[in-house]
């Protein structure tokens, strides 16, 4: 399915690792209609990840850059504008990491120095990116600005741990500097409230499985996938939701809008 929706955008995607990341399903999506992209990510994932690959497929430099680094940031930003030759109409913050969930530490255990880093990578790298687009005057106007969130930053899901305050973390960035790129240069911003989905990150969360099932079952559309959440976020780079600006957005089948549904009572 394409449209041509981002015929002449051109872009940075944060996040691809693997063909199951959502990050690469967005690359896909954004290439087919029409744009051009610069792929980036944590060095570390160069080694293990499979970036080059979707990079030759789509035809997108990758350029290695550490989230929690303004140096990485504004070298990125740098070559990528070099590369397209102007500044930035879209960008996708696709980013989460826990390093108490990874050592398995429960909620009311949780060692700080390793909470610090989570919210580094998770939250304030988005801050930290969007500093640098606003210092390097690197948007375009009416350009768009989105990352991946969670509903575990507004309601309990015991096992997503600190990960829910990174995500809650997360949102208010997008309100906050939402206010200061609108006003400067007509630039939106805004988190899509993703469904379970099945991908490194996800996988990684305690019981996915379970929640997983349990998300499908209370959503009247199902679970939206990886590929769904793509098609989204090319319409939100689009020129069709110039207005839409400091939100998060539910894309997540209705699962936000349910209390219980029969499925889960069986
Ligand atoms: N999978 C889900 O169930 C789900 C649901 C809602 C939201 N999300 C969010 O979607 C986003 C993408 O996750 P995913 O599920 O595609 O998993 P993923 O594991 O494929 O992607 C996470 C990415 O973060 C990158 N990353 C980690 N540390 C980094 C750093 N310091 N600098 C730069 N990049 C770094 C990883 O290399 C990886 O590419 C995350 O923000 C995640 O929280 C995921």
């Amino acid at each position: 399915m394409n449209h041509q929706l981002l015929q002449g955008k051109k872009g940075i995607i944060f996040g691809a690792l693997d063909e199951q990341s959502i990050a690469w399903k967005v690359a896909e999506q954004c290439a087919a209609e029409g744009a051009q992209i610069v792929l980036t990510n944590a060095p570390v994932a160069m080694r293990f990840g499979k970036i080059q690959e979707l990079g030759e497929k789509i035809n997108a430099p990758v350029i290695p850059a550490d989230a929690t680094k303004t140096e990485d940031l504004e070298n990125l930003i740098n070559q990528a504008t070099e590369h397209f030759g102007s500044s930035l109409d879209f960008v996708l913050h696709s980013i989460g990491m826990s390093l108490n969930m990874r050592k398995k530490r429960d909620y009311t255990d949780l060692n700080y120095e390793w909470m610090h880093k989570t919210l580094d990578i998770s939250a304030i790298s988005f801050h930290r990116l969007m500093q640098s687009l606003w210092k390097l005057d690197a948007m375009n106007e009416w350009g768009s600005i989105v990352a991946l969130s969670y509903i575990a930053a507004q309601r309990v899901f015991p096992d997503y741990n600190e990960m829910a305050e990174a995500k809650a973390l997360l949102e208010s960035f997008a309100r906050s500097f939402g206010y200061h790129f609108g006003k400067r240069n007509k630039v939106r911003v805004n988190t899509v409230s993703q469904s379970p989905t099945i991908t490194t990150a996800g996988s990684g969360v305690k019981g996915f499985d379970d929640f997983y099932n349990y998300a499908a079952k209370m959503s009247p559309l199902g679970n939206a996938s990886a590929e769904d959440c793509a098609r989204f976020c090319a319409v939100l780079f689009s020129d069709y939701t110039r207005m839409v600006s400091m939100q998060n957005l539910y894309h997540d089948g209705g699962f936000s809008s349910m209390g219980v549904s029969p499925e889960v009572l069986q």
